[in-house]
């Protein structure tokens, strides 16, 4: 019972420490806000959007995205970590969607020197990925921001749709998921009302700095969910 109420503290205060920074008033501005980056994190809008201690993670994340090789889709390339994994793996195309500018000139840096195909995509997964047609991909890795109030701690929920339709039969989603260490009920059922029935896990040890405004706990979940 204590263990439940110190998770719904801790989502309770990083939900609150989004709310108090405020979310971007249009979709415009968080495509023209800079892109801060330093040696360990992304900060836009003044959000931290990616902080590196999440770097053993973003590489169980790619090698679920890439356990079939193919054609792999990434949502959100941020601060390139989990694309530079993708890339390490066996696959024959890399599409990634960015919505942010700065970080999208990044991207496209990123592209020239990547081993494997990269196609980049500028744009909201939300406006861009309707003129990707059906069963195109392998692998999905989703990993974007809230960017409203309504979004926090489920901002993946409304691509679980989506995802289903854009994977292969016998294709992979992962994400980062907001859980530590199961799905909770609410996620669980936005998973089966997409389509997916197979869905299963891998809990990852992490480390954030007591500091982190945006993740309290030692664990993480991975999910592998099969199409
Ligand atoms: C958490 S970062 C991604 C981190 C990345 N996995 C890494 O390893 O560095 C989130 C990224 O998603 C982008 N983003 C946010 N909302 C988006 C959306 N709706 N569509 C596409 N990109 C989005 C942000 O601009 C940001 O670059």
């Amino acid at each position: 019972m204590a263990k439940k109420r110190k998770f719904a503290d801790a989502r309770q205060e990083t939900f609150e420490t989004r709310k108090k920074i405020g979310f971007p008033s249009s979709p415009k501005k968080w495509k023209d806000a800079k892109a801060n980056y330093s040696e360990h994190e992304l900060v836009i809008n003044n959000h931290p959007v990616m902080e590196d201690w999440e770097s053993d993670y973003m590489q169980v994340l790619a090698s679920i995205a890439c356990s079939q090789g193919g054609k792999v889709l990434e949502i959100g390339f941020g601060m390139g970590i989990s694309s530079g994994y993708i890339q390490s793996h066996d696959i024959v195309e890399h599409v990634i969607i960015e919505a942010n500018s700065d970080v999208f000139d990044k991207l496209i840096e990123f592209a020239k020197s990547a081993p494997e195909k990269v196609t980049p995509i500028f744009g909201f997964w939300q406006n861009v990925t309707k003129d990707l047609p059906d069963e195109t991909f392998d692998g999905i890795l989703f990993d974007t921001y809230p960017l409203q109030e309504s979004e926090v701690h489920k901002n993946h929920f409304d691509f679980f749709v989506e995802a289903y339709r854009l994977l292969k039969n016998g294709g992979i989603l992962t994400y980062y998921s907001d859980e530590i260490n199961d799905f909770s009920p609410e996620h669980r059922l936005a998973l089966e009302r997409s389509g997916f029935k197979n869905i299963n896990m891998q809990i990852c040890d992490v480390n954030p700095p007591a500091d982190c405004l945006y993740w309290k706990s030692k664990t993480i979940v991975a999910p592998i969910v099969r199409k």
